[in-house]
């Protein structure tokens, strides 16, 4: 039974397994994203960082399409979607084709947010195995076995049986972890993972994001952590008003700063008062 990450067969030449391109979207006349564009190598992980209001949580939700971007081209896995076409009509409902096209898109990447909200009257193995079993149709008891492996991974297999408020906050978070990677998305989202919760539980969180950075799990993951971002990103994106100001590697992005737009950023995270 395998809990390693998709296999990425269905990546175009480059090795990337996420294009996005020109990326818009306005909140009525705010706009929030002004032309966003990037790539995702397979098996990468980007970390995304940037003040409060500048878009980041709007990029990963449009990844998921949880929002739906004015116009742009992104393309994960072997499916495309132009949001310029994806338009609702009239009483507000979009057709149903482009409805199938988004859930399938959305099936390509798993989400994890700042709180968990686990079914507090489930298991935590239960918890896992909802979405396999419920939206994806596997078999009960192989989506266990899964469940297990995926628990087993996150440091979690002592505490299967129990509930969500039997366990500390970093455990929740940490089966919010295993419950996205159990639908097999081939991208991981992580929306400030680590923001709710007490300091001395951040490290374990951050730990397993490693590793699984380490196992090759294609990850975007917007967090305020500069150290674990300098550690694990393969390549870090500066948002700033909508815009990518600044992208590249963490050397570059966090140690060596290009624009001062960064270089203020990164001052007042690292010298909070
Ligand atoms: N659903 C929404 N309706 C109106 N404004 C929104 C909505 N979602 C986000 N915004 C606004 O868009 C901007 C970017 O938000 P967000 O992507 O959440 O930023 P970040 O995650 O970087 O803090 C903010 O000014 C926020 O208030
Ligand atoms: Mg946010």
């Amino acid at each position: 039974m395998s809990t390693t990450p998709a296999t990425t067969d269905t990546t175009a030449a480059g090795g990337h397994l996420v294009d996005v391109e020109h990326l818009r979207k306005s909140f009525g006349d705010h706009e929030v994203l002004r032309d966003i564009s990037f790539e995702i190598r397979s098996g990468s992980a980007t970390c995304i960082i940037g003040p409060s209001g500048s878009g980041k949580t709007t990029i990963l939700r449009s990844l998921n399409a949880l929002e739906i971007p004015d116009s742009g081209v992104v393309r994960i896995g072997d499916l495309t979607v132009d949001f310029a076409g994806i338009t609702p009509g009239r009483g507000g409902r979009l057709p149903r084709a482009q409805r199938e096209q988004l859930a399938a898109y959305r099936a390509q990447s798993g989400m994890v947010f700042q709180s968990h909200n686990l079914f507090p009257h489930k298991t935590v193995l239960e918890n896992v195995t909802e979405g396999p079993v419920i939206v994806q149709g596997e078999n009960a008891a192989e989506a266990a076995g899964r469940a297990r492996d995926l628990l087993d991974q996150v440091g979690l297999s002592a505490h299967v049986d129990k509930y969500p408020h039997q366990l500390s906050g970093g455990q929740q978070q940490r089966v919010g972890i295993a419950r996205a990677l159990a639908l097999r998305p081939k991208l991981v989202l992580f929306d400030e993972p680590t923001s709710a919760l007490d300091p001395e539980l951040v490290g374990d969180v951050l730990g397993v994001m490693k590793d699984l950075a380490a196992q090759g799990w294609t990850m975007a993951i917007v967090t305020h952590e500069l150290r674990f971002a300098q550690q694990v990103a393969d390549q870090v994106l500066f948002i700033d008003g909508g815009v990518i100001v600044e992208q590249g590697d963490p050397r570059q992005v966090i140690g060596d700063p290009q624009h001062e737009r960064t270089r203020t950023f990164l001052r007042r995270v690292m010298e909070p008062i």
